[in-house]
């Protein structure tokens, strides 16, 4: 018996109000057919229908929480947990023992094993490598030559991840495998929760075959960082130590399905919301040349002219503003999914036992009532004195409260630092055959990027 499920439940009060229906659902689909045929739209709206609404799924009652007060409520109370099909689907992929997808004591040991990798004080360790890896990426890249963005976001984002937290030489060879793994699987877990066709899914097509080979290698992988690490001997002061020597709940040692789905539970996370971003973050440099010209001269002002380094990046105020503003508009998490454990109300509305609740940062960060000119890119509303007129919880790309994502502030300085970096090195322009248009999958990100370096 846990301490929560002994919390004494506090009756509801009789006159809590059931929420309103959203409109526009049709008979046996009920919502499901705008869901998928255009989520953020459909999403976007929900708010002028009620704070919180409910949504039929099929023969299914979904409630979606539509205000930045009521997400904040609903993340930070603990009658709410990480449930829902979004997380179930990923646990069958990913394996149900790591950090992501677990609750209650688990999860707070998990986090408390996990944490001190991404503590503020701990980034400058990854500093080097953050660097090389940026200024790697410039060299890669040719002028005129076109960049294919999906790829190349891709691959920085797991070298960055691996290598900082699974130290070792022979992350190179392995990031790469890790790069082309995580984007075939990727792909292949989102068709599998839109379009959930169960068996047809085993049948040895090729797309199949291809998304059962990648998973295999993924598992393979990270079955093989392990081995490797155990048979050095060595305990190197990163994340993979902290999860080798972690004891559970009565001080014996981890078992291996959780040490793999614990490193399973990072990486994935870790690699496709920060490929997502970069490659937002490319194509605003292609369409705002005002503000990728902003972003190199404060580069230039604070190195003189030397490359960027990760100690400038706390000075990078405009180019840090750049990415929030950026993230704002475009963010790699766009839904999230919350499951009631008690009968419990948010915003008035009852709210029962086993509910599943959805939200949408996407909509959230461009809500008109919070934001002035809400669909403008205007990375200057993070100034001081212009940020206290955003409501709180309006911009919660990293989720607040006992989920929150972990990696706020590795993400955010390796994303400066990359933003630094190429803006300093080149301009941007969008080649013919390049599609931007919004991927809507496990994240939000450009269909087919494709952009060419110009030289400044
Ligand atoms: C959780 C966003 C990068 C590891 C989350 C959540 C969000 C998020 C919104 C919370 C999910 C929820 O509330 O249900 C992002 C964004 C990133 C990013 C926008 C980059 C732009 C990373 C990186 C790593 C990482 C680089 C690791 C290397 C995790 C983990 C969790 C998580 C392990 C689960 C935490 C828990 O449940 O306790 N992330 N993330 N994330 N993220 Fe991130």
């Amino acid at each position: 018996m846990t301490v929560e499920s002994v919390k004494p439940e506090a009756p509801l009060a009789p006159e809590l109000r059931e929420p309103p229906r959203a409109g526009g659902g049709v008979p046996v689909l009920g919502h499901g057919w705008k869901l998928v045929r255009d989520p953020l739209a459909f999403m976007s709206r929900l708010r002028d229908h009620g704070d919180v609404v409910r949504l039929k799924l099929g023969p299914k009652t979904v409630y979606a929480v539509t205000t930045p007060a009521l997400t904040g409520a609903l993340a930070l109370s603990s009658d709410f947990i990480i449930a829902g099909p979004l997380w179930e689907s990923l646990e069958g992929l990913l394996g149900k023992e790591g950090v992501a997808t677990a609750n209650g004591p688990r999860h707070r040991r998990q986090r408390r094993t996990i944490q001190p990798a991404f503590r503020l004080d701990a980034i400058p360790a990854y500093g080097p490598i953050m660097e090389e890896e940026a200024h790697a990426l410039t060299e890669r890249w040719q002028p005129g030559e076109t960049v294919d963005c999906t790829s190349e976001s891709f691959r920085v984002a797991v070298r960055i991840a691996a290598r900082c937290l699974l130290r070792g030489d022979f992350m190179d060879e392995r990031a790469e495998r890790l790069c082309v793994a995580l984007a075939t699987v990727f792909r292949g877990m989102y068709r599998r929760m839109v379009v959930p066709l169960g068996p047809l899914y085993n049948l040895p097509l090729p797309a199949n075959r291809e998304f059962n080979r990648a998973l295999a290698d993924l598992h393979l992988l990270v079955d093989e960082i392990v081995a490797e690490r155990r048979a050095s001997g060595q305990k190197p002061d990163d994340l993979l130590t902290a999860l080798l020597e972690a004891k559970d709940e009565n001080g014996d040692p981890i078992g291996e399905q959780e040490i793999h789905d614990q490193v399973v539970a990072i990486l994935t996370p870790g690699s496709e919301t920060v490929a997502s971003t970069i490659m937002w973050l490319l194509h605003m440099l292609a369409e705002h040349p005002e503000h990728a010209d902003r972003v190199r001269d404060e580069v230039q002002a604070v190195t003189g002219g030397r490359p960027v380094a990760f100690a400038d990046v706390r000075e990078l105020r405009h180019t840090n503003n750049v990415v929030v503003e950026s993230m704002r508009l475009s963010p790699a998490v766009w839904i999230l999914t919350r499951r009631a454990v008690r009968d419990t109300e948010l915003g008035g509305y009852r709210i029962p036992a086993g509910a599943d609740i959805v939200y949408s940062p996407y909509a959230i960060q461009r809500d008109a009532k919070s934001y002035e000119r809400n669909l403008e890119f205007d990375p200057d509303r993070w100034l001081p004195e212009r940020v206290k007129a955003i409501p709180k919880h309006a911009m919660s790309p990293f989720s607040t409260g006992n989920r929150k994502c972990p990696s706020d502030h590795f993400s955010m300085a390796q994303l400066t630092l990359i933003t630094a970096a190429l803006a300093t090195k080149y301009r941007f322009e969008q080649v013919s055959g390049s599609n931007d248009s919004t991927r809507v999958g496990i994240t939000l990100r450009p269909h087919d990027l494709r952009v060419r370096p110009v030289a400044r």
